[in-house]
């Protein structure tokens, strides 16, 4: 497995809508491995494809593994089904941006369905935590970083952070 270079904003990659993936084949695993080396690597705890350079609807995550064991999650062509009314506004950092922190509001549960890299589709409801990062790692997969979800106001502010 090999650690990725991690693509930084404003690469145009990362504001591009990814397509969907074909089929589960073998370069569909070793990209999943990849990514998911390189996100423990960073440390983080979720990437979405694009931040690698792959323009493809996958992303993985494991938002546990700092404090226990490793649950990694692949998640091919993800779908949110549904989304919560009820939201909460919290914190974010992105690898593509380090350094800064965004406060983002977001659903507090939704329902995502995916692809394994067994070809077999999952659903579930995640909560909590689960729930903001795959809202986020979803979000990179139609071009949208923090920066989007921010008012004007606050993007600037961000960006004036970046560029210092
Ligand atoms: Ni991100």
């Amino acid at each position: 497995m090999t650690v990725l270079p991690i693509l930084q904003w404003p690469d145009a990659r990362l504001s591009t809508r990814c397509a969907e993936v074909e089929g589960v084949d073998e370069a569909v695993r070793i990209l999943a491995a990849d990514m998911l080396e390189t996100m423990y690597a960073a440390p983080g705890r979720g990437l979405a494809a694009p931040q690698v350079g792959a323009m493809l609807r996958l992303f993985v995550m494991d938002t546990g593994w700092k404090a226990g064991a490793r649950q990694p999650r692949v998640c091919v062509n993800p779908d949110l089904l549904w989304m919560s009314d009820d939201r909460a506004t919290g914190p974010e950092g992105c690898l593509s941006l380090p350094g800064l922190t965004s406060e983002i509001s977001r659903a507090r549960a939704v329902r995502l369905r995916w692809i394994g890299l067994d070809g077999a589709e999952r659903e579930e409801e995640l909560h909590g935590f689960d729930a903001i990062c795959a809202q986020h790692e979803f979000d990179h997969l139609d071009g949208i970083v923090t920066l989007h979800r921010l008012s004007p106001e606050a993007r600037a502010r961000a960006e004036a952070e970046i560029r210092a």
